[in-house]
C-alpha cells in the first residue's frame, strides 16, 4: 500500500494563503516598552550595552512617551535610578521617589497609557540586592543573607506608594517568598485593591540580565542572586513557583528571561489560565543589537522570529526593549 505524498506546500504557495493559515500573529497590543527614569534634567543618556535604550530625566520623558503612545503600544514598564542609595532602599518607597514621580508625570500626560511599576529594591539599595540583607564577614570577605520576611514590608510599602502614585499594574520582581500575598494584602488595605499584580513568578538567576544591571546600576556588591532567583536547570520548580503565586492572588504570571526558557512558557500556558507574560530581557536585546551592528544578521527578521516564538510558546504579553521597533515594523507591514 502506498500513500500519496502529502502536499504541505499547497498551503505555502502564496503570501495570501500563508496569511490565512497563520497560527500566531503579533500585534502591537502584545508589547510593553521598558523605560529607565533618572534624576536630573536634560538627560537622555544611551546605555552603552543597550544601543537605542536611554536613561531619561523627568523633563525629557514626554518625548519618549509620546512616541510610544503614537505607535499604539499599550503599556510601559518603569525602572528608576535613584539619587541616593542606602541599605534598605528607602527611595524605592519614598512618596516622591523617581518611579512615583515618573508615574504621576506619565499619567498626567497620557492617562490611557498603562504604567507598570517594577517593584524591587535592587536599584535602590547600596548593596544591590533585591531585599534587606544581613551582612557578616567570613575569611575576610563580606558576605550577606537576603532576609526574606524582613524584606516583605519594604516591598509592600514600595508597591503601595507606586499604586498610589497612579501605577496601573504592580510587577514585583524581587523573588522573595510570599511577595504576592504580602503585596496583595497591602494594596487591598490601602485603598488600591483595583490594581492587579503581574508577578515575576518564574525568574531565573540569569546572565542575560547583565546589561540591565549596567543600565540600572544594580549589580550586587557581594554574592549573587542565586539564593532567591531560580536555577536555570530547573523546570518543575517553575510550576511550584507559579502555583504559589496563583494561590497568593497573582493576576498575571511572568517567565523571565524568555529566549532560553521557551519550554517554561509553554509549561505555564498549559498548566495555568492566567495571562502569561514573557520578559525578553536586556542580554537578549544586546546580543541582537551587537550582531546586527556587525551586519551579521537581519535585525528585523531575527526580532520578529524571536517575538513570534515567545507568543507561540504561550505568551499573551511580551515585555521587550524592541517594542517600539516591533510596533513600527508591524505598522510598515511587509
Ligand atoms: C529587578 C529586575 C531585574 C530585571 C528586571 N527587574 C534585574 C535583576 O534581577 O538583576 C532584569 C531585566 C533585564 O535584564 O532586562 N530585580
Amino acid at each position: 500500500m502506498t500513500f500519496p505524498i502529502v502536499r504541505h506546500r499547497r498551503l505555502r504557495q502564496s503570501a495570501a494563503i500563508r496569511g490565512m493559515v497563520r497560527e500566531t500573529v503579533l500585534t502591537v497590543d502584545d508589547f510593553v516598552q521598558p523605560i529607565f527614569v533618572a534624576y536630573g534634567s536634560g538627560i537622555k543618556k544611551e546605555i552603552s550595552s543597550m544601543p537605542g535604550v536611554f536613561h531619561f530625566s523627568l523633563d525629557n520623558l514626554e518625548e519618549e512617551v509620546k512616541e510610544i503612545v503614537e505607535l499604539g503600544i499599550p503599556a510601559v514598564l518603569l525602572f528608576g535610578i535613584p539619587e541616593s542609595k542606602d541599605s534598605v532602599g528607602s527611595s524605592a518607597f519614598a512618596e516622591n521617589g523617581i518611579v512615583q514621580e515618573a508615574t504621576r508625570k506619565i499619567k498626567s500626560l497620557y492617562p490611557d497609557l498603562l504604567v507598570i511599576a517594577d517593584t524591587c529594591l535592587c536599584e535602590f539599595t547600596d548593596h544591590g540586592h533585591c531585599g534587606m540583607v544581613h551582612t557578616f564577614e567570613r575569611d575576610g570577605h563580606v558576605c550577606g543573607d537576603v532576609m526574606n520576611d524582613e524584606s516583605l514590608g519594604l516591598l509592600v510599602r514600595t508597591a503601595v506608594s507606586q499604586a498610589k502614585a497612579g501605577a496601573d499594574i504592580i510587577a514585583p520582581s524581587n523573588m522573595m517568598d510570599g511577595f504576592v500575598q504580602a503585596i496583595r494584602a497591602g494594596l487591598d488595605e490601602n485603598g488600591v485593591s483595583h490594581v492587579p499584580i503581574m508577578s515575576y513568578s518564574v525568574k531565573y538567576a540569569s546572565a542575560f540580565y547583565g546589561p540591565f544591571r549596567e543600565a540600572a546600576d544594580s549589580a550586587p556588591q557581594f554574592g549573587d542572586r542565586k539564593t532567591y532567583q531560580m536555577d536555570p536547570a530547573n523546570a518543575r520548580e517553575a510550576l511550584r513557583e507559579a502555583e504559589s503565586d496563583v494561590l497568593e492572588g497573582a493576576d498575571m504570571l511572568m517567565v523571565k528571561p524568555a529566549l532560553a526558557f521557551m519550554d517554561i512558557l509553554r509549561m505555564l500556558r498549559d498548566q495555568f489560565d492566567l495571562p502569561l507574560v514573557a520578559y525578553n530581557v536586556s542580554g537578549e536585546y544586546s546580543m541582537v543589537k551587537a550582531a546586527a551592528r556587525q551586519g551579521w544578521i537581519n535585525e528585523r527578521a531575527i526580532v520578529t522570529e524571536m517575538l513570534l516564538g515567545m507568543k507561540r510558546a504561550g505568551a499573551d504579553i511580551i515585555i521587550t526593549y524592541f517594542a517600539k521597533d516591533a510596533a513600527r515594523w508591524l505598522r510598515e507591514g511587509k
